[in-house]
C-alpha cells in the first residue's frame, strides 16, 4: 500500500517506517522540515500528489510545558494539523491513522482507563492531543484512534529518548529522585508500531488504547532502566512536586488495552519485557 507518514523521525515514526518497508509497503515519511501542517495548502498537495491508500499522523508538538506557555503553537499543529490531515485525506479517500495519548483521560481515576471512560485532560498539550482525535472524527469516516502509553525507543541520538536521558542522569550522579506519585503504562515505540501495523492491515477502525500490559510508576519505571543498565546509582522515590513543571501532569496516565481484548488482537506483551529487549538491543550488542 502506499502510506504517507507524518513525524517519520520522531521516536515512533521512526519504527513505525522501518516495520512498513519490511512489510512491503509504499511509505513517503515526512519531517517537521517536509510539511507545513499548519498550511492546508500544503497538506492537501503533500496528500493529494503522493494519493495514499492511508495517512499515519504521527508528528505533533511533544513538549508538554512547551504547549502550556504556548497554547498557540499546540492549536497550530496538533488541533489545526489534524483537522488539515483529516480534510485533505477524505478528499482521496484514504483512512487516517491518529496518533493521540494516554493523557487525554485526565486524572478521574486511580484504575487504568479503558475506552469507554472519559475524557477529561488536564495540560494543554493532552487537550490539543483530543481536541485532534475530535477534528479526525469530525472532518473523516474512515479513521483508527491509538491511544498510546509513556513511550520508549528509537536511538540514542533520538531527542525524546526516555531510557537515553535516564542513563544520562545516572551516569553523572550516584543517586537520582523520580517521581513515585506518577503513574503510567511504558511502551515500547517497535511493539506500539507493531500493533498499528496489524490494526491497519487487518482494516480495523474505531478507538484503541495501545500500550505494553502493566502500569507503573515514574520511580519503578526508572528503577527498573537503571537496573537493566546494570548502572549502580541509587534511585529514590520522591514526590512530583520536587520536580516543579509549567504544565500538571496527571498522577495516572495507567491504560489498559481493553478494545484490543474484547477484538481479541491483543499483541501487547509486558513492559518490563519489552523494556529488557529495547536496553539489549540499544546498549548490550
Ligand atoms: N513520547 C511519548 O511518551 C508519547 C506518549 C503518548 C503519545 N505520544 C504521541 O505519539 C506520537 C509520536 O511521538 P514521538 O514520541 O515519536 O515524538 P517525537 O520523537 O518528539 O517526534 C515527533 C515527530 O513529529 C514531528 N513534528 C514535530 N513538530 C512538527 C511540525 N510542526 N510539523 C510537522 N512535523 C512535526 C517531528 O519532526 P522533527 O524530527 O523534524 O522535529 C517528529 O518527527 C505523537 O503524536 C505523540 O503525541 C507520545
Amino acid at each position: 500500500m502506499n502510506i504517507l507518514l507524518t513525524g517519520a523521525s520522531g521516536i515512533l515514526g521512526s519504527d513505525i517506517s522501518s516495520q512498513l518497508k519490511e512489510s512491503g509497503h509504499n511509505v513517503l515519511g515526512f519531517s517537521s522540515s517536509d510539511i507545513d501542517l499548519f498550511s492546508y495548502q500544503d497538506v492537501k498537495t503533500k496528500v493529494h500528489d503522493f494519493k495514499p491508500e492511508i495517512v499515519i499522523h504521527s508528528a505533533a508538538v511533544t513538549n508538554v510545558d512547551l504547549c502550556e506557555e504556548h497554547h498557540e503553537i499546540a492549536d497550530q499543529i496538533n488541533i489545526i494539523g489534524s483537522e488539515n490531515i483529516a480534510k485533505a485525506s477524505r478528499k482521496i479517500d484514504a483512512k487516517v491513522i491518529y496518533i493521540s495519548s494516554c493523557g487525554v483521560y485526565g486524572n478521574g481515576k486511580i484504575s487504568p482507563y479503558n475506552e469507554s471512560d472519559e475524557t477529561n485532560p488536564v495540560t494543554y498539550h493532552h487537550y490539543s492531543k483530543l481536541e485532534g482525535e475530535k477534528r479526525v472524527r469530525k472532518f473523516t469516516k474512515k479513521f483508527l484512534i491509538v491511544r498510546p502509553g509513556w513511550l520508549f525507543g528509537g536511538t540514542p541520538q533520538h531527542k525524546k529518548n526516555f531510557v537515553e536521558a535516564r542513563k544520562k542522569d545516572a551516569f553523572n550522579a550516584s543517586l537520582i529522585k523520580s517521581a513515585g506519585d506518577k503513574f503510567g503504562s511504558p511502551t515500547y515505540t517497535a511493539d506500539l508500531a507493531k500493533q498499528i501495523l496489524y490494526l491497519m492491515e487487518e482494516g480495523f477502525n474505531g478507538t484503541f488504547n495501545v500500550v505494553n500490559e502493566g502500569c507503573a510508576s515514574r520511580f519503578e519505571y526508572v528503577t527498573e532502566i537503571v537496573k537493566l543498565l546494570k548502572m549502580s546509582t541509587i534511585v529514590e522515590s520522591v514526590n512530583s512536586d520536587a520536580f516543579p513543571r509549567k504544565a500538571n501532569m496527571p498522577a495516572n496516565e495507567c491504560l489498559e488495552n481493553r478494545n484490543l481484548s474484547q477484538a481479541n488482537v491483543n499483541k501487547m506483551r509486558s513492559w518490563k519485557v519489552a523494556l529488557k529487549e529495547y536496553i539489549n538491543l540499544t546498549y548490550q550488542s
